[in-house]
């Protein structure tokens, strides 16, 4: 008879990220986790791997990427040592314009090809999900494009890939001062890309678009189904997360700039807050997000990498964990839950990754560490000892 796991994790001591620490074993079944429990009382299994007491989490989330993108924004790297602003270098057609135009003349294997190395970094870490945005063609086809490529990520290697339509990431040239224009392209469009993408974002700033603008996107993604989620208050405060929040966004993202009545509006909706400690501390921000008054609030937290070309080339989730903790002053276990099981309420997945529990796919991290603040206390080294993807 078939043994009652294909696999069982004994010797573990296991953060469950939902009612503490377990001391014994975890099982999976097709792919999915069939037991968590005592050693004593797991049922049997086809193989039996003695971790020899480490420490097993949920298989780490990346919640926020631009991973797919053409070439590199290493020369723009170099103007702002040498003084200039990111958004001195945005209005004169460089940043996300640059990657544009990188990103438009990139084929399709081109950019899968240039984004497994960064998706790979993340993998070693125990990353076995990753949301990939677009963002960076800025035309239909170009957008596509990179949706396509994302998706791709996830034939490449064990990984599970969540993707979103940024389409409202900047406006392209051939709209230049037709913002609105623009948009009504953008939800023209939606019924097309809905097939690529798993939700839509936007980035709202003086330098992108209106929460007006963003409304109307958000408005027709709702329309078909799609959740929403925001780049909101990076840069200034343009009350984004208060309009996300009124979509029933599933997260707003960055957030340095959000005042009292956002984190309100986020706790109401249920709409994680997506810390971005990377591009905060890449882009030498001064100003943190108000941490303790989205606690105080109830509203979830999550951490990821940010990973893009302008604003955070960071393809470390550890390191993300250290910067929030010593940039923006989150503990040990709202680190480690940013980045398991808010990580996956950002994307909407938590029914089936983010903690382990019996039912989830049998995504996991195994840690050389004695405990877990290790995880968060080193930087640029990697404890991983080994990574399971749904059960392999
Ligand atoms: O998440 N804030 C807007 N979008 C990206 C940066 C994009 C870029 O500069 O290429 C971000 O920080
Ligand atoms: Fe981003």
């Amino acid at each position: 008879m078939r043994p009652a796991c294909d696999r069982i994790w004994t010797h573990a001591r296991l953060a469950t990220l939902r009612g503490g620490v377990v001391e014994g074993a975890i099982g999976v079944r097709d792919g999915v986790i069939s037991y968590v429990g005592s050693a004593e009382s797991a049922p049997d299994a086809a193989e039996v791997i003695d971790c020899g007491g480490r420490w097993i989490t949920p298989g780490l989330i990346d919640c926020h990427s631009h991973l797919v993108h053409g070439g590199d924004r290493a020369a723009e790297f170099e103007m702002r040592l040498a003084g200039a602003s990111y958004e001195e270098i945005a209005r004169a057609g460089g940043g996300i314009l640059s990657t544009m135009r990188a990103t438009r003349e990139a084929s399709e294997d081109a950019l899968v090809e240039s984004a497994l190395p960064r998706l790979d970094a993340l993998i070693a870490e125990g990353v076995t999900t990753v949301e990939v945005k677009s963002g960076y063609g800025l035309d239909l086809d170009n957008e596509m494009k990179m949706l396509r490529a994302a998706r791709r990520l996830g034939d490449e290697r064990a990984v599970s890939v969540a993707t979103t339509f940024l389409g409202a990431h900047a406006l392209p040239p051939e709209f230049s001062g037709d913002a609105d224009g623009y948009i009504d392209m953008l939800c023209a469009a939606l019924p097309e890309i809905a097939p690529l993408a798993d939700a839509v974002d936007g980035f709202c700033e003086g330098i992108a678009f209106s929460p007006v603008q963003i409304g109307r996107l958000f408005a027709a993604a709702r329309r078909l189904g799609l959740p929403v989620k925001l780049h909101a208050e990076q840069l200034s405060n343009s009350r984004g997360a208060e309009m996300a929040a009124g979509h029933g966004a599933l997260s707003a993202d960055h957030l340095e700039h959000l005042e009292e009545a956002g984190v309100a509006a986020m706790a109401r909706a249920g709409t994680v807050a997506v810390l971005l400690p990377g591009a905060f501390y890449f882009m030498r921000d001064t100003k943190v997000p108000p941490v303790a008054a989205l606690r105080r609030a109830g509203v979830p937290m999550a951490i990821a990498t940010d990973c893009n070309p302008g604003t955070a080339p960071l393809t470390s989730l550890l390191l993300a964990m250290n910067m929030g903790a010593t940039l923006f002053g989150l503990t040990v276990e709202e680190c480690l839950a940013g980045v398991t099981r808010e990580a996956a309420r950002a994307l909407g997945m938590l029914d089936r990754v983010g903690t382990l529990e019996v039912g989830k796919w049998c995504d996991l991290a195994i840690w050389d560490i004695e405990r877990p603040a290790e995880l968060v206390y080193r930087m640029g080294f990697n404890p991983l000892h080994a990574r399971v993807w749904r059960g392999i």
